[in-house]
């Protein structure tokens, strides 16, 4: 029979390396903490339970692993203590328990299953994901013999041969589930750390004759992040995959390595994303829009066939339907642009709602906030609204209105019906060379006393 697999995530870590008042698995890259890329890999094995272990006091990581339970420990004394500290929350468990590393967000599912079967094929008390590193010196080494894991050794205790060693441990292991507690309760703490290392489960299991295993993947999937330059190095390495996967499914990037993209960023086929553009949380572009060089654009559902940027900066929670142009140095905050409606240069369009058609001349302002509160403008469709206009919220606008240009538009303005927010023009004929006439003797008195001053 094949019992379900458990999930173990450590995030309790002290995160020293970091530097940082924020715990290490809380970091974000593509717009997530590094532990909810985790979080995403491992929950689609379906796992019987998922526990997350936490520092004592880090309310922001147990929250982070809601609706998961966590349990804590109590002192950071190693990796091998804080998988100690989840099983007290597996009891009854009997199939494997998968332990992986919050720090270590570019693991793949397919890879984490890999492991799984292959413990279950070769009936493995413990296995491993190892991969070989560029550059080992971060990452304990997999000592294998004869084609057998026989131990781990972290780089601060290995040998220099061992050191020499370039087939690394990723951090994920797998345990038989009814050998664990004897397993990890073996392990002591006489290293050059100080700390029960969790690696030592597999020199506990051989020294018991039980079978030990090391599965090799991808360096890609196994950075792990200890340090700043090491969550640019994971930043970096997720962006290029982001990158791929949107152009597999359809879309053009012309310059893909300036387009940054959010974790959940969905483009769907034959959306082109022009250079430096950046995708926040929360976006989806449907089919045959583009978007132009040099926008920022998040919490939004962009639809079909429409035209964004350049300079452009969409802020969440905004819709923007299909046919919508947003051209050059438009922000939209809270809005949202029904089908064909047009705001093509030069406007702040906050908590508002434009109608199907409606054309949004250049410099009109959405005046949502007073200081105290935030008001809503809303207009019908097929309403026009002049350059430069000043929509004083709370404010509605009827369908097929106008407003005049350089208007400030205080009061309602009822469908079909023209408004004019303005002073009046004054014509004065013949008097414009009297006036320059005037004015370039001014300038000349002024220059005059200019000069006697000094
Ligand atoms: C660990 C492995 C190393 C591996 C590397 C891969 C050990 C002893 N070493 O080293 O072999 O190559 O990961 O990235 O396991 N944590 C706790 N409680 C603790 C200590 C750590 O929950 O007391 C958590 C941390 O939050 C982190 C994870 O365990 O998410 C790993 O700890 P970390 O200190 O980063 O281990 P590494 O030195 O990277
Ligand atoms: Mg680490």
């Amino acid at each position: 029979m094949k019992f379900p697999v458990a999930v173990v995530v450590l995030a309790a870590g002290a995160s020293t390396r970091m530097k940082s008042a924020v715990p290490k698995v809380l970091h974000p890259i593509a717009g997530w903490p590094l532990m909810r890329h985790v979080l995403e890999s491992v929950t689609r094995l379906k796992p019987a339970r998922l526990v997350g272990v936490v520092a004592p006091g880090a309310a922001a990581v147990s929250q982070a692993f809601f609706p998961h339970p966590t349990v804590v420990q109590q002192r950071p004394l190693g990796t091998g203590d804080a998988a100690k500290a989840a099983l007290a929350a597996l009891k009854g468990h009997r199939g494997p328990i998968l332990v992986v590393y919050a720090d270590t967000p570019l693991i793949t599912t397919a890879t984490l299953r890999k492991l799984i079967e292959a413990c279950r094929r070769d009936k493995a008390a413990v296995g491993v994901l190892g991969f070989k590193a560029r550059d080992p010196s971060p990452y304990g080494r997999l000592i294998v013999r004869a084609g057998v894991l026989d131990r781990i050794v972290e780089s601060k205790d290995a040998d220099e041969a061992e050191r020499k060693i370039d087939f690394c441990n990723s951090g994920v292991m797998c345990l038989d589930g009814s050998l664990a507690a004897t397993l990890l309760g073996a392990i002591r703490n006489s290293n050059a750390k100080g700390e029960f290392y969790l690696t030592d489960a597999v020199a506990v299991a051989r020294g018991c004759g039980h079978r030990a295993i090391a599965v090799e993947g991808d360096e890609a999937e196994f950075q792990g992040v200890n340090s700043r330059v090491e969550l640019a190095m994971a930043e970096r390495a997720l962006q290029r995959r982001l990158r791929m996967a949107a152009m597999e499914a359809g879309a053009t990037l012309t310059d893909p390595e300036t387009v940054w993209f959010s974790a959940d960023t969905r483009l769907a086929a034959d959306v082109t994303v022009e250079p430096n553009v950046r995708f926040g949380l929360g976006v989806s572009v449907a089919s045959g829009t583009e978007i132009k060089a040099f926008c920022d654009i998040e919490g939004v559902r962009i639809g079909k066939h429409a035209r964004v940027g350049p300079f452009a900066r969409i802020r969440p929670v905004s819709d923007v339907a299909d046919n919508v142009h947003i051209g050059n140095f438009v922000e939209l905050k809270a809005t949202k642009m029904r089908r064909g409606a047009k705001a093509n240069h030069l406007a702040y369009l906050g908590d508002s709602d434009i109608g199907d058609a409606s054309n949004i001349g250049a410099g009109t302002i959405a005046v949502n906030y007073d200081g105290y509160g935030k008001h809503r403008t809303v207009i019908g469709a097929g309403a026009f609204i002049g350059s430069n206009s000043s929509l004083v919220a709370p404010l509605r606008v009827g369908k097929g209105a106008n407003v005049a240009a350089g208007s400030v538009i205080t009061e309602d303005v009822p469908a079909k019906a023209l408004a004019l927010g303005r002073a009046r023009q004054v014509i004065k004929k013949g008097r414009a060379d009297p006036l320059r006439a005037k004015l370039k003797t001014r300038a000349a008195e002024a220059k005059r006393q200019n000069k006697r001053q000094k």
